[in-house]
This record gives structure tokens, C-alpha cells and sequence, in this order.
């Protein structure tokens, strides 16, 4: 799908009905909002992975509001037509329907983005359907959750065994009844995500998962600027090493007096 007119949540929702692909890429400023839009990418989502891609955290949990309205603020910005999705930080929404209410009538308003994301399967269907209810648009995240990584451990890949397919499928089901506007699958097996697609009537969105509804990357590992990508995300450019070869270009000519002429 790219037909640049403004995207919502029906449009995505048409789209898999169609068995259009939508293209979902994160974004972290005006800037790389604005290169993503003339590219023609359908969602930007400020992920919390902002934290590691672009703050030098190691693991998402720092993250803070403050920090997730601010950038996704500059997103806003920089869209002209995509629709633009805020991860809800650590600790923002999990003790209740109400925070989570709360958190995001705050970023819904101090940053004019069109929905919120969280981390969580069938336990969060209660807070999701509390937000639906009001009319919050919500994304859900299942599989590799990084905001768990303390719990589990690891990064590793979810849905491994029977008893975590299973799971997966009943999360899947559960924030589709519960109203989500679409989920996205991280690090599960392909098969398994072919299967939820099948099964549920909203987008589903890819993130080492095959092929799905839409797919997502991260900025940074796309266009090759992460000093290492993960095995399912492939660099499309090497910008870091563009970037890289011209500052020190520019910082040789400076030192040996080339530049300015
Ligand atoms: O934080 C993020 O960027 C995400 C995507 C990887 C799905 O949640």
C-alpha cells in the first residue's frame, strides 16, 4: 500500500482485507520522519527502542514518558500523511487500565500522534479493551517483548516449544477481542505467525516473524547505522559508514587547512 493519502486505522484494517502489504518503519525525529514519508512508509512508530537506537541505553526500560513524548512530538512533525504510533514506556501503563488511560491521553495530547502501542498479550486484554472502549487506537506487542528482557532474560526467540505457541496464539486472540487495531509479532517463529495472521481479523505486524500483514524495522538497522543488526533485520544502506567517510573527510580538510577555501 502507497497511495499517499493520510493512513488510519481503517485504512490498515482495508488493507489486509485487500492483502495489501503495509511497509511500518520506526522513527525517532522530524527528520527521519520526513525521509521516511518520501519514501512512502505507511506507520512510523516511535518505539521505545529509541532507548537503545538512538539514547546509548542498553535495554528499553529507561526509557521514560518524557522521553517517548518529546521524540514522538518531533515524529509528528515530520508526517505528512503516515500514521504515527507512540510505544507506551516501562511502567507507564502495566499497573492498571486506568494508568494506562492516563499515559495516553498524555501522549495523544501533548504529541497529536494517532495511537498508542504496549507490550503484552492475554493479561493486557483488559487494559486494551479499557482504552478501545474510549477510544484510544491501540497497537499491541507479543512474542519477544523487550520490556520483559529482565524477566526472561534474553532476547531470544519466543514460541519455540508447544506451550509458548499456544500462548502466543491465545495472546494473538485475546487483544483482538479485546479491540487492538493491530499487533505486532516479534522474534516467533514464521509458521507460527502465518498461522495468527490467518486467524485474526486485524493487521498483524512483522518483526522477525516472516511474512505478516505489514513488517517493521528499526530505523537505524535498516539503513545500516547500528554498529550490529540482528539476523532478521538486513541493512538496506551503510549509511553509519557514509556518515563515517564524510566527517572524516571533512575533519582531514579542516585539520589540513582545505577547508574553507
Ligand atoms: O520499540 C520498537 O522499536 C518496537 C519495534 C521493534 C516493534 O517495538
Amino acid at each position: 500500500m502507497n497511495d499517499r493519502t493520510l493512513v488510519t486505522a481503517a485504512t490498515l484494517l482495508r488493507a489486509k482485507q485487500r492483502g495489501e502489504k503495509t511497509a511500518w518503519l520506526t522513527a525517532y525525529d522530524a527528520v527521519s520522519a520526513n525521509i521516511a514519508e518520501a519514501a512512502g512508509i505507511d506507520v512510523l512508530l516511535v518505539g521505545d527502542s529509541l532507548g537503545m537506537a538512538i539514547l546509548g541505553m542498553d535495554t528499553t526500560l529507561p526509557v521514560t514518558l518524557d522521553q517517548m513524548i518529546h521524540h514522538t512530538a518531533a515524529v509528528v512533525r515530520g508526517r505528512q500523511n503516515a500514521w504515527v504510533v507512540c510505544d507506551l514506556p516501562f511502567g507507564s501503563y502495566q499497573k492498571s487500565p486506568e494508568q494506562a488511560f492516563e499515559t495516553s491521553v498524555r501522549v495523544l495530547q501533548q504529541t497529536g500522534c494517532d495511537a498508542v502501542k504496549l507490550e503484552g498479550g492475554e493479561p493486557m486484554a483488559p487494559t486494551i479493551r479499557f482504552l478501545a472502549e474510549r477510544g484510544i487506537a491501540v497497537v499491541a506487542h507479543i512474542g519477544l517483548t523487550p520490556q520483559s528482557v529482565k524477566r526472561f532474560g534474553s532476547y531470544r526467540k519466543r514460541g519455540k516449544d508447544e506451550a509458548e505457541r499456544t500462548g502466543l496464539i491465545a495472546d494473538a486472540r485475546a487483544v483482538t477481542d479485546a479491540g487492538a487495531v493491530a499487533v505486532v509479532l516479534e522474534n516467533i517463529p514464521a509458521d507460527l505467525a502465518a498461522g495468527i495472521t490467518r486467524t485474526v481479523a486485524i493487521p498483524t505486524v512483522g518483526i522477525g516473524a516472516g511474512a505478516c500483514d505489514a513488517q517493521v524495522l528499526v530505523w537505524t538497522d535498516l539503513l545500516g547505522i547500528s554498529e550490529a543488526n540482528p539476523p532478521f533485520a538486513p541493512a538496506y544502506a551503510h549509511v553509519r559508514q557514509v556518515m563515517t567517510d564524510a566527517i572524516g573527510r571533512w575533519a582531514g580538510d579542516v585539520r589540513s587547512g582545505a577547508f574553507p577555501k
